[in-house]
Order: structure tokens, then C-alpha cells, then sequence
């Protein structure tokens, strides 16, 4: 089973996990990178949520991938202004990916994730497992995220 782990980070919450994720499940890994980046500052929530709103697809940096290589596609994103990142969005809209999508985590600060997850499978029907994880900057989400991220590699190692 060939395993690919693609995903967006902009604070370092989602790679941190993406990058865990990697080793446990001998997945390759793919981030995602803007040519034009948000900048993580102030300005973020309005660049970022704007973004998403009018549901724009930034250019990403070039990227090898393709996805006759893979078995399945594990998305890893932040949750902006209630649903997956722009450039997640771009990346999905680039590749057939078809049915190979079969796992997301999301990243946020509410840990409220349901409306993300149903946008997320409008593109992806093929999800068929989650991970709702809290901010990793934020020292006391470690114990739930702990207990999140184990039960989520018992789902899809295999
Ligand atoms: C533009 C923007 C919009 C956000 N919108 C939400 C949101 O709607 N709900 C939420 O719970 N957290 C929201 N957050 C918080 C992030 O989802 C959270 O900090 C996440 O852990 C960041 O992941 P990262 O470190 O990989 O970038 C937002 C953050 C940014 C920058």
C-alpha cells in the first residue's frame, strides 16, 4: 500500500503532524506551497479568509506528483474561515484524484471541523476516515491531539 501525505501548513500545526504522520505510516510527503504565500502575520485572517471565501485557487510551487504512483491521498489542512485551505483547493483541482482521497486531518482552533470535513467530501466522496486536531502551538491541546492522532494511525495502517 503506497501512501502519500499531502498537505498545506502556514503556522507549522498541520506539518508537524503530517510530518508524524509520515513516519508511522511510511507515507511519502507533499507540502504544499503558494508562489505567492500568506503572510503569517496580522494580516492573515483577512488574506487567508478572503481567500477562501471567494474560493480562489493560488499557483502552487511546483510539485512532483502523480497520483498512478499512489494506492491513496491523505489530505492534511488547517481549517480557514470554516473550511480546508485554498491551497488544498488548487491541488485538488489539478489532480484526477478520484476515489484515492481516503483520509483527512484538519488542523483548527475550535476543534470544530464538521463543515470543513462536508466541503472536503464534496470533492473527495472517497473519505472515509478524519482526525479533528486541535492547534499544535498551543501546548494544551497535546494530550487530545495525542489521543486523536493514535486512534487515527489504528484506522488507516495498514
Ligand atoms: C486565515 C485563518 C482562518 C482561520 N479560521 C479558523 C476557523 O474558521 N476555525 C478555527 O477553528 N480555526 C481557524 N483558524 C485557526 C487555524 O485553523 C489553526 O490555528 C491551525 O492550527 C493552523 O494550522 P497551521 O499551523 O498548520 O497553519 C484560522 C487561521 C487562519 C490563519
Amino acid at each position: 500500500m503506497k501512501t502519500i501525505i499531502v498537505y498545506y501548513s502556514l503556522e507549522g500545526s498541520t506539518r508537524k503532524v503530517a510530518e508524524r504522520l509520515s513516519e508511522e505510516l511510511n507515507a511519502d510527503l507533499l507540502e504544499l506551497v503558494p508562489v505567492k504565500p500568506i503572510k503569517n502575520n496580522g494580516s492573515k485572517f483577512m488574506a487567508g479568509g478572503g481567500q477562501v471565501m471567494f474560493k480562489k485557487c493560488p499557483k502552487l510551487r511546483e510539485y512532483n506528483f502523480n497520483v498512478a504512483d499512489y494506492d491513496r491521498v491523505i489530505l492534511g489542512t488547517p481549517i480557514w474561515a470554516g473550511c480546508f485551505t485554498p491551497a488544498i483547493r488548487t491541488f485538488l483541482k489539478e489532480n484526477e484524484l478520484q476515489y484515492k482521497v481516503s483520509a483527512v486531518f484538519t488542523l483548527s482552533g475550535s476543534g470544530k471541523s464538521e463543515g470543513c470535513l462536508k466541503k472536503l467530501k464534496k470533492f473527495c466522496p472517497s473519505i472515509l476516515n478524519d482526525a479533528n486536531l486541535l492547534d499544535t502551538n498551543n501546548p494544551k491541546n497535546a494530550e487530545l491531539n495525542e489521543r486523536r492522532i493514535k486512534n487515527f494511525i489504528s484506522r488507516v495502517a495498514y
